[in-house]
């Protein structure tokens, strides 16, 4: 039988809705904090035995419909060659931004053979999920990366992506394109080894202008799409703030499309494409009042979600945030798994 989270992102029947969490691994799981202790994040993420735990950690704790890949967007670039470090707090750092078009020329590619650990760890968490719990694989979009790459970190405005965006269009398309090619190997090397479904993740596409996003970015992150569609797996294409850009952002070609909380359901339905599932969006900072008014949020939400013509995953609008309560999660996995099933059954 087909599992419902790969049922619901191609838009099938599914028995309940199906249910998991943007960063459910993670630093609100105690259990987490413990195995990381002492471990840099970008070497936890290159150790199979290390990832293989985390990603598994919070399908036990919490019931959840899918494990998502403990890695890191930042990961394919590390293992290409690229000078990263993840700084607590703080989130990726570049030692030398790509600023040129030399720079952008000197980029490496990366190889499958760079990354024979995530082929290990991708097969270690599926042998142990078998086939009740799916494993979603993921690769941040090209336009996130560059962003990360040109600033030399985390960005609030992105004052030099845009600048290069702007300025030198070719160059920076070409960067985005070589980006497209890593991500599009990063999750290719994941699906190969047994990930059922993959996530782009463009956490910034929400900074840019629809205008911007469909000249400058949106053919490269289709290009990841196109690369991955012998596959034949589902895909969700998420971004935050990206109520203005879910139009263009459902034409790259996923089976389905991340929303975040700004945006309700019935009105992200009427921008994408006709029946395409859609996947989100509760406020991950509800989750910290109290269960009596975080429990009518969430089943509005699932009510919503059956009400669309296309499938419907449930998840938060963004990342479970460090602080979370873990034992809110998987209350919330079974509201969500009662609520559906009763409408369902009826
Ligand atoms: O969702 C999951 O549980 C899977 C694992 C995952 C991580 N990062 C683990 C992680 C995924 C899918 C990502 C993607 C990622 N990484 C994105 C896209 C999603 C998003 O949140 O918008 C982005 C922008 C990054 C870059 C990044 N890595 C940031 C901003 C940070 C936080 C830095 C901090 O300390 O606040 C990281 C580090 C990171 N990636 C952590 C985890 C669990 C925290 C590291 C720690 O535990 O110390």
């Amino acid at each position: 039988m087909t599992s419902p989270l790969l049922a619901a992102l191609r838009s099938e029947p599914v028995p309940h809705t199906p249910v998991w969490f943007m960063r459910q691994a993670g630093r609100s799981l105690p259990e987490y904090r413990k195995l990381r202790e002492g471990t840099k994040m970008l070497d936890a993420c290159r150790d199979p035995e290390l990832v293989s735990e985390i990603t598994l950690q919070p399908v036990r704790r919490h019931g959840v419909d899918a494990a998502i890949f403990f890695s890191d967007i930042v990961v394919p670039l590390q293992a290409a060659g690229v000078d990263v470090e993840i700084v607590p707090g703080v989130g990726p750092v570049i030692d030398s931004p790509v600023r040129s078009r030399s720079d952008i020329a000197a980029l490496p590619e990366l190889d499958a053979a760079d990354i024979p650990d995530i082929t290990e760890s991708i097969q270690r968490v599926t042998a142990e999920l078998g086939d009740a719990t799916p494993l979603i694989g993921f690769a941040g979009a090209p336009f996130t990366l560059a962003s990360y790459l040109i600033e030399g970190g985390p960005s609030k405005n992105h004052e030099k992506t845009k600048s290069l965006m702007a300025s030198d269009p070719d160059a920076f398309s070409e960067l985005l394109a070589k980006l497209a090619r890593i991500s599009a190997t990063f999750i290719d090397v994941q699906l190969r080894a047994g990930a059922k479904a993959f996530q782009l993740f463009d956490s910034w596409a929400g900074y840019l202008s629809r205008e911007d996003y469909d000249a400058h970015v949106l053919e490269h992150s289709a290009s990841v799409f196109s690369a991955l569609a012998g596959h034949e797996v589902p895909s969700i294409h998420f971004g935050v703030q990206t109520g203005e850009l879910l139009n263009s952002m459902s034409q790259a070609g996923s089976t389905a499309v991340g929303v975040d909380f700004r945006v309700d359901l019935a009105a992200a339905a009427t921008r994408v494409q006709p029946g395409q599932a859609l996947q989100g969006n509760l406020d991950p900072a509800l989750l910290f009042a109290p269960w009596e008014a975080l429990a009518p949020r969430v089943e509005a939400i699932v009510r919503k979600g059956l009400d669309l013509d296309g499938g419907f995953v449930f998840n938060l609008g963004h990342g479970v945030l460090p602080d979370t309560d873990p034992e809110v999660p998987g209350r919330i996995v079974d509201l969500v798994h009662e609520v559906s099933a009763d409408i369902l059954g009826r």
